[in-house]
């Protein structure tokens, strides 16, 4: 049996989606029997969801447009040990990564990323490739290795989704609007998709015992990415 890597989660999460699916990828992770420490990213100040009315989820998504920065205390230093793996959690906001994600890379990224596999777990409604390409670009600059990415969309047709997300943001509930609840049922990831983080942390657990590369494993599933 080859021996037990060390993985580290760093992850962020508004509106406990990416939380939920971080929890199972790492009981798949724990299965293979690695040693998986989770270290949550907090705001100094926490932000509040839903943020309470459609005008402050409309400020909310022009500001986060333009890469806002949101301010996090640096991470224990139990996160600038050895980790043979990181991954790198948190929702797409404005087509870009969080505010606390940019904040955390341009502040702690070469202490803690430099010459390190990073494996980036992104959560969002379904339009996450401008997001995947620029935290793949910021985290080379820190020094690290980027090999792949593992992205949840939510699993609704548009245009419902894009509607439901900005409801449940701004505190409304998609679910119960008249005009709304014969399409969309539920806000966020499907039982399935987080079952499937759990299997694709076994995937990614197994590929680490045995020495395969992380490039080529097939992490964007149907039920990952509908
Ligand atoms: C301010 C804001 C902007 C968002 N922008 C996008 C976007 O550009 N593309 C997308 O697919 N989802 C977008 N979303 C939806 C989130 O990425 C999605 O709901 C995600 O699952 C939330 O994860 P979390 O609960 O861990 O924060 C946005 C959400 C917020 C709050």
């Amino acid at each position: 049996m080859a021996p037990a890597k060390q993985i580290l989660i760093l992850s962020y999460s508004f509106s406990g989606q990416t939380s939920c699916l971080t929890r199972r990828l790492k009981a798949g992770l724990e299965s293979q029997g690695h040693h998986v420490l989770k270290e949550r990213l907090e705001p100094y100040e926490p932000l509040k969801f839903p943020t309470g009315s459609i005008f402050t989820c409309l400020k909310m998504m022009a500001i986060t447009f333009f890469r806002h920065r949101i301010a996090i205390p640096p991470p224990p230093d139990t996160a600038n040990q050895h980790f043979d793996l990181i991954i790198l959690a948190g929702p797409t906001w404005s087509y870009n990564p969080s505010g606390p994600v940019l904040y955390l890379i341009d502040n702690y990224g070469k202490k803690i990323f430099s010459g390190k596999t990073v494996l980036p777990l992104i959560s969002c409604r379904g339009y996450w490739r401008m997001h995947w390409f620029g935290l793949k670009k910021m985290l080379e600059r820190c020094g690290s290795n980027v090999p792949n990415c593992l992205v949840f969309s939510h699993p609704n047709k548009e245009p419902w989704r894009t509607i439901g997300v900005f409801m449940k943001i701004a505190g409304k509930a998609p679910e119960h609007a008249a005009f709304l609840k014969n399409h969309y049922k539920k806000f966020g990831h499907s039982k399935e998709q987080q079952d499937e983080a759990e299997r694709l942390g076994a995937i990614i657990g197994r590929a680490l015992n045995e020495g395969k590369s992380l490039p080529e494993l097939k992490l964007h599933t149907p039920i990952a990415l509908p």
